[in-house]
């Protein structure tokens, strides 16, 4: 693609064009990997392909339940095609397992199973740190209507159910993610949908058996081996298969 396009916006993991028709944005996985509100930063060669793939993948998945999603369709390695939404400005996280920030804000033990799945809403403002709030700020503020947040909660019920099972049936537990949701605006309708994406730079994935982490927590602690983790959770989704090695990871030897 040699054309010149427009570049609408920048953010620490993604660039988004404007798409081929109206109302349609191509979203550019980047490899920048950021944590603490960018104060750590890396360029990890291969996440961009990975995420962009194990996001397709999810949000084909959601769609094909009847989960509304701004995504239209993968473009190529690095890109995929979706729907202009407005953005909700709100970071909606959803807690099945004791980690991050809210086992350092409780004093919990990370790995403390929650008695049920908790959602939390931080409000989406990097110059703050993405502070949490509570429904009550969303509302006062004007963030998102109260049918929105219906309709935000409902709909993250379901993905989680959906996504807890989709990983469960891998070996892997859901521990906890982060969602965002856009206005669609159809003529004079608008609807609230799922959009931005699910990788594991969105997610906690912890191994069923081995509790080996297989997300951003890779890289937020130090811990390495971050295109490796990824790219075992997109093969045991089933999307990358075995000889399908990624350009920047090693040939492994294989015992027959
Ligand atoms: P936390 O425990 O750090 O609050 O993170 C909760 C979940 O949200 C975790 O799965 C990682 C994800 N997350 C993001 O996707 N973006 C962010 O900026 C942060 C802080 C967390």
């Amino acid at each position: 693609m040699n054309q010149r396009r427009t570049r609408i916006y920048e953010g620490k993991a993604k660039i988004l064009y404007e798409g081929p028709e109206p109302g349609t944005i191509v979203v550019h996985f980047k490899d920048d990997a950021t944590a603490f509100n960018a104060q750590k930063k890396a360029v990890i060669e291969g996440k961009g392909v990975l995420n962009n793939r194990i996001s397709e993948f999810i949000f084909t998945q959601l769609n094909d339940i009847g989960l509304p999603t701004h995504f239209i369709r993968r473009l190529n390695m690095r890109e995929q095609l979706v729907r202009e939404v407005e953005i909700i400005p709100l970071e909606v996280i959803v807690r099945n397992i004791a980690a991050g920030s809210m086992a350092k804000r409780l004093g919990l033990e990370e790995g403390t199973p929650l008695p049920r799945s908790i959602i939390e809403f931080c409000y989406k403002n990097d110059e703050l740190g993405d502070p949490l709030v509570a429904e009550e700020h969303v509302t006062a503020f004007g963030w998102a209507t109260p049918q929105e947040i219906d309709d935000i909660m409902s709909m993250t019920i379901r993905i989680n159910d959906f996504m807890s099972g989709m990983f469960a049936a891998i070996g892997i537990k859901l521990v906890d993610f982060k969602i965002e949701f856009g206005r669609l605006y159809e003529g004079d309708m608008v609807r609230t949908v799922l959009a931005d994406e699910i990788s594991p730079d969105s997610c906690r994935l912890w191994d069923f058996k081995t509790q080996e982490k297989l997300d951003k927590d890779r890289f937020r602690r130090d811990l390495g081996g971050l295109v490796e983790a990824y790219q075992e959770v997109a093969r045991r989704l089933g999307i990358l298969n075995e000889n399908e090695p990624l350009p920047t990871v090693k040939p492994k030897l294989v015992k027959s």
